[in-house]
């Protein structure tokens, strides 16, 4: 069973964030979280200190760190304007050091940080593109600091096919997902471009319990200069 699936305490007072939403936001945020293994991608961040989410969506990545530790000051970016409206009302309501911005695509704000996340947001930018971002979050880490990039593999092939229809129903159809392109590429890809830019990589697949083929990699910057 999906880790998602049943909420812990943090999850639900995460969740509960978004309460006073529209039904669509809430819809989003509840699918959102039971379908994306959050928990284990939070546990890769440190608990304490300068943390930056580029492409957060709604937040709920970002929130749910800053729930589950007060002493992390967390700030999410995004290109979508409503949505970083949402995420802002819903860090109103946290009592923690959490806050959102609208981002400009390619502009990133200056670091040191000590953890950057980047989920299920890659595939939205071309090669290129992707390859510049993680460049430049690297060039942001603090020494010691962690790059953690959630995005999805091509394996297994049936997971894949079931996660491109419903990605192709948000971006092209719905328009939920803001995104001009899709590139989904093997997850060795962003791994090389990490290790070039001077990371140490380490690789896991993420997907049992999910019908999505989720993939994490986990990028430190070393903690000597
Ligand atoms: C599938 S959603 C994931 C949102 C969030 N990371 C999550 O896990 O719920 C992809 C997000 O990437 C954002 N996005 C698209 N292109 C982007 C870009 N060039 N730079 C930053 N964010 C981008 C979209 O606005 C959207 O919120």
């Amino acid at each position: 069973m999906a880790e998602g699936f049943f909420l812990g305490d943090i999850a639900r007072r995460t969740l509960g964030l978004y309460e006073d939403e529209t039904i669509g936001v809430r819809l989003h945020t509840n699918l959102r979280w039971r379908s994306c293994p959050f928990v284990a991608v939070a546990a890769t961040m440190p608990a304490t200190g300068p943390i930056l989410e580029i492409g957060c969506g709604h937040g709920l990545l970002s929130a749910y760190l800053a729930m589950a530790s007060p002493e992390r000051e967390v700030l999410g970016i995004d290109v979508d304007g409503a949505k970083i409206r949402a995420a802002a009302r819903a860090a109103a309501r946290s009592g923690r050091h959490l806050r959102f911005e609208a981002m400009v695509p390619g502009e990133l704000p200056q670091g040191p940080w000590v953890g950057i996340a980047v989920v299920d947001v890659l595939y939205l930018m071309q090669p290129a593109d992707q390859e510049e971002l993680l460049q430049r979050a690297a060039s942001l880490l603090a020494p010691g600091g962690v790059l953690v990039v959630k995005e999805m593999a091509l394996e297994p092939r049936w997971k894949f096919r079931i996660m491109r229809m419903q990605e192709v129903a948000a971006v092209r159809l719905a328009g939920i997902t803001v995104g001009a392109t899709m590139a989904f590429l093997p997850p060795a890809r962003a791994a090389g471009w990490l290790t070039s830019a001077g990371l140490s990589v380490d690789c896991r697949p993420l997907h049992a319990g999910y019908p999505h083929p989720h993939h994490l990699l986990v990028a430190r910057r070393s903690a000597s200069l």
